[in-house]
């Protein structure tokens, strides 16, 4: 890591959290600089929480149904990830839109992991094991994982890193899932640490990852 300030990382989870420990054990060993400043979940039954309390990572609820509109939602997030002094906020199984005003802000210092190779089988609607059910009717030979940076539309910011999983003739969504995670596990805390180390660089849509200094 360079001497620069270190990555200060809210992560975004609405189920069990599997990758944000991840993430928390990345940190741990010392393979991901960064300093895990809180976790976010729109539901209070979110297992990730329970990995964040264990951790002393400092979790709040934030349930997009209370407020009127998405701007206001946003504006909940916002003030939650400054008081933090988030510096990045990583999206770890999140099924809630990310708010333009939240994208707005976090530019360029927020990424999301898919559980497929985009741009296919992305989208609305396209989240958890709907995607390995889509990929297995469509009869691809190959999924995968994709991190990719947040812009407004679903799945859709520039790519950072790709791993691909082949699918087996006898998978089942919940088979597939499984081989799929174990990817995701392995190349969040490398696409975070990408960033920790300022070795990404964005032109367009095209991510050049540079070498190590
Ligand atoms: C992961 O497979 C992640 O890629 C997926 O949800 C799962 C969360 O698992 N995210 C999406 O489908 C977002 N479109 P986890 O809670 O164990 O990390």
């Amino acid at each position: 890591m360079s001497d620069a300030t270190p990555m200060r990382l809210t992560v975004f989870a609405s189920g069990g959290g599997t990758n944000f420990q991840r993430i928390l054990d990345a940190i741990d060993r010392g393979r991901l600089d960064a300093e895990p400043v809180g976790l976010i979940t729109n539901r209070a039954d979110a297992g990730a929480r329970e990995r964040a309390e264990r951790h002393g990572v400092p979790a709040d609820v934030v349930d997009p149904d209370a407020f009127a509109d998405p701007t206001d939602f946003g504006r909940a997030l916002l003030d939650l990830l400054r008081d933090r002094e988030t510096s990045f906020v990583a999206l770890a199984g999140f099924m809630r839109k990310i708010p333009a005003n939240v994208v707005d802000a976090y530019r360029g210092a927020m990424v999301n992991i898919h559980p497929a190779l985009l741009p296919a089988f992305g989208g609305k609607g396209m989240y958890g094991m709907n995607v390995h059910r889509a990929v297995i009717d469509y009869g691809v030979h190959w999924s995968g994982a994709t991190v990719h940076l947040v812009d407004e539309a679903y799945d859709h910011g520039p790519i950072v890193l790709q791993e691909p999983v082949p699918v087996d003739p006898d998978d089942t969504p919940e088979s597939l899932a499984e081989r799929v995670l174990a990817v995701e596990h392995r190349i969040y805390p490398k696409a975070l640490q990408l960033f920790a180390e300022n070795r990404i660089r964005r032109d367009g849509r095209r991510v050049r990852i540079l070498s190590p200094s």
